[in-house]
């Protein structure tokens, strides 16, 4: 595997290439990571991973300087999953100047759920996103469905864009007891892993009052989604976020879309001690 730092480099080695299969991340890796190198190498090939903290997606309460680093251990993981380069640029690399142009997913998309309790999140994802794209010029990149709403999003930027890339959307990988693995499962202590697979299984239970209504009311949605809300207070949780949305656009969904049964999503957001947690669960 090749440790590529610079864009130049990077693109110099890439000449000629048109299969690349891309998956950005911020390093800290884990099984879920691992899980979308192996859906990119059937994507295309060679596999382009990259390591890129970025300060853009950062809010201010949230700590940059604290988001975990482990990079060695990172490129030893992605060595042995057969990634062919590692771009992982300094940030003076990939931001030489203030990035003053950046991409603003619309407001409908972009300030909603995650983006609603993190703003500026998706404003900064786009923005990197796009400019790794530039850089690594992939065929095929692949996110993980547990960032549901950022999957959404980035395809409806390549979709503006017309960019030429096909965004590949993976399959949440879970722990036994139903976690979804996620790098922020490393802040909890002992009790809270205890106590971490509730969510999903709220999730869970959402999903089987709705799927097992006959038919369903905006107002029978709203109070399934607060007893799960209250259910999870009561246990100590701290939720931002449990909502029935419209897998199509992140939309609540209309009394006749209910009827219709148009594909709907789950997500939730809510913290456990200091450590918040997403999750999501299609209907
Ligand atoms: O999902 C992530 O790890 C990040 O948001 C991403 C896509 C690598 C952009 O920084």
């Amino acid at each position: 595997m090749k440790i590529i730092s610079n864009i130049n480099d990077l693109r110099n080695h890439l000449r000629g290439q048109n299969r690349a299969a891309f998956v950005p991340t911020m390093g800290n890796l884990h099984e879920g990571h691992l899980s979308l190198m192996r859906l990119a190498r059937t994507y295309g090939d060679p596999v382009v991973a990259s390591i890129f903290v970025n300060r853009l997606q950062f809010g201010p309460s949230e700590d940059f300087d604290k988001y975990p680093r482990t990079f060695e251990e990172d490129a030893e993981k992605l060595e042995k999953e057969g990634v062919y380069i590692l771009f992982a640029p300094t940030e003076k690399e990939l931001y030489p100047e203030p990035q003053d142009y950046r991409v603003d997913p619309p407001h409908d998309l972009g300030d909603i759920l995650e983006g609603e309790f993190r703003p500026g999140f998706f404003k900064g994802v786009c923005t990197v996103v796009l400019k790794l794209f530039s850089c690594v010029q992939p065929n095929a990149s692949v996110f993980g469905k547990k960032d549901y709403q950022q999957l959404m999003i980035v395809r409806r930027m390549v979709q503006q864009f017309a960019l030429p890339v096909e965004i590949i959307g993976a399959e949440t990988i879970r722990a036994d007891d139903g976690l979804a693995l996620s790098s922020r499962n490393g802040y909890l202590s002992k009790d809270e892993r205890l106590e971490a697979p509730e969510l999903f299984k709220v999730l869970n239970e959402i999903k089987q009052s709705v799927a097992s209504a006959s038919s369903m009311t905006h107002s029978m949605i709203q109070e399934i989604e607060r007893a799960a809300h209250e259910k999870l207070l009561e246990r100590g949780w701290q939720p931002d976020y449990l909502s029935v949305r419209l897998q199509q656009n992140l939309l609540v969904p209309s009394q006749e879309q209910f009827n219709k049964k148009d594909p709907l999503v789950i997500l939730a957001a809510a913290k456990l001690g200091k450590t918040r947690l997403i999750d999501n669960l299609e209907i």
